[in-house]
């Protein structure tokens, strides 16, 4: 009814899956996680909740959610140790690689984590990496401006737990902003899963291996880092700054994007999948303007994205190609309003997929998928003898 379509059977070693969380139309612009549209959720649900959706399926009681969050922050704790190895990256290091190295050392401090073959022990995995990597990217961020490196708050939601372990000063009371959690929840609820993107076909792939959760995850991150996939928020408020640096002259900018000889692209713009609008961009750029304004800033970037977007749905070159905004294009200047600095924009996008990615590999390991083998055309040489290099 939804034009799923139904593989050949031919599939299971190509690196293509059956999967019954993430439904997505390109040509409709429709996106749901588990069935219910990323509109209501992304206006009525808390990511936790979400996050417990992707994973097990159904949305919580409130006794579930209770334990979930329960048996997450019993898990919060990181290894001293752990801070010894964040140590050694130069503050300069991009946050990234940096949570990449950190999300697989977490191994090594927790090793009955990686041949996790019952629910149970995988239940077990699942909480701890929940629980660890919002720490490890609130330490990541931090570290960079020499702040200290604490631990949240259990008497918070995730979410407002998260912020606090970000934002917190080393003196004087916190208080929370409840603006900033509610962008915060709508942004990771947006981000939280997007079927077999490339970041979310790494963690399957080498999670089909049995190398365990958290190395999967840790590959993920590493290829959401790319400014082609999720690192492309970073490079969207790099391009709008660019040209607003340059005197905004969007125009120029739209020439260089179809300017065959320029390697320039229109960064947020585009999409292996949507050839429509992303269902996710429409929703962040209603809430980049909420932002903004129930924070009273005035922000000249999102003007010139305006512009931008405006230009691009009315070019021939975007239109003939089906170019429009995608879920990276407006994220970055709500992330500006909320203090967030550039560089911490691709690691947010990984706090919110994790769950997806979570839920991905959960599903792979329950289903027992064979380890993954894309195949391949060969398209080289055919038998040719061995020529002695005298001869050559
Ligand atoms: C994410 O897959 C997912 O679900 C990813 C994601 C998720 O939630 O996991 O949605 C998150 O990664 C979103 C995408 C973020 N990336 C960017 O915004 C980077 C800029 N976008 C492009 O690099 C590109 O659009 C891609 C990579 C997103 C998609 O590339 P495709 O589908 O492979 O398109 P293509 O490279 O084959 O291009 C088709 C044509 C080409 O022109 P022609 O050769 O036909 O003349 O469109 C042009 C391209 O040059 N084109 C662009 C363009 N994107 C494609 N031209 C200018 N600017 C762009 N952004």
């Amino acid at each position: 009814t939804d034009g799923v379509v139904t593989l050949d059977p031919g599939y299971k070693n190509t690196g293509s899956c059956e999967s019954a969380i993430t439904f997505l139309d390109g040509e409709k612009g429709i996106l749901r996680y588990r069935g219910y549209s990323i509109e209501e959720l992304a206006e009525k649900a808390r990511f936790l909740e979400v996050c417990y959706l992707l994973i097990f399926g159904e949305l919580p009681t409130e006794e579930q959610l209770e334990k979930f969050h329960n048996d997450i922050k019993s898990q919060s704790h990181v290894d001293e140790d752990v801070k010894r190895i964040l140590d050694g990256f130069p503050k300069s290091a991009h946050p990234m690689g940096v949570l990449s190295s950190l999300t697989s050392a977490l191994v090594a401090f927790n090793p009955s984590s990686v041949n996790v073959d019952s629910e149970e022990d995988m239940y077990k995995a699942i909480v701890k990496i929940l629980a660890k990597f919002p720490v490890l990217t609130a330490w990541t961020y931090r570290k960079r401006l020499g702040l200290p490196l604490d631990y949240g708050d259990d008497n918070l939601r995730y979410v407002e737990n998260f912020v606090k372990m970000m934002f917190k000063k080393p003196s004087g009371e916190y208080t929370s902003n409840p603006l900033v959690v509610e962008a915060l929840n709508k942004l990771l609820i947006l981000h939280a899963d997007h079927e077999q993107n490339c970041s979310t076909s790494t963690v399957r792939i080498v999670g089909s291996s049995h190398a365990g959760l958290f190395v999967s995850i840790s590959a993920g991150i590493a290829a959401l880092w790319g400014p082609l996939h999720g690192g492309a928020n970073q490079a969207v408020i790099e391009m709008l700054e660019a040209i607003k640096a340059d005197g905004g002259d969007t125009k120029k900018f739209m020439a260089k994007a179809k300017d065959k000889n320029d390697p320039f692209r229109l960064m947020g713009f585009g999409h292996r999948v949507y050839k429509n609008f992303d269902p996710r961009a429409k929703i962040i750029k209603k809430a980049a303007d909420d932002v903004l304004d129930s924070l009273g800033i005035e922000d000249d970037v999102l003007s010139i994205a305006k512009a931008l977007e405006k230009e691009a749905l009315e070019d021939p070159y975007f239109v003939e190609r089906k170019l429009y905004p995608n879920v990276d294009f407006y994220s970055g200047i709500i992330y500006r309003a909320l203090g967030i600095p550039v560089e911490m924009f691709t690691p947010m996008f990984a706090l919110g997929r994790l769950p997806g990615w979570i839920a991905q590999w959960r599903e792979m390991r329950l289903q027992k998928e064979p380890i993954g083998r894309p195949r391949q055309i060969y398209v080289g040489e055919n038998l040719r003898s061995f020529v002695p290099i005298e001869k050559r």
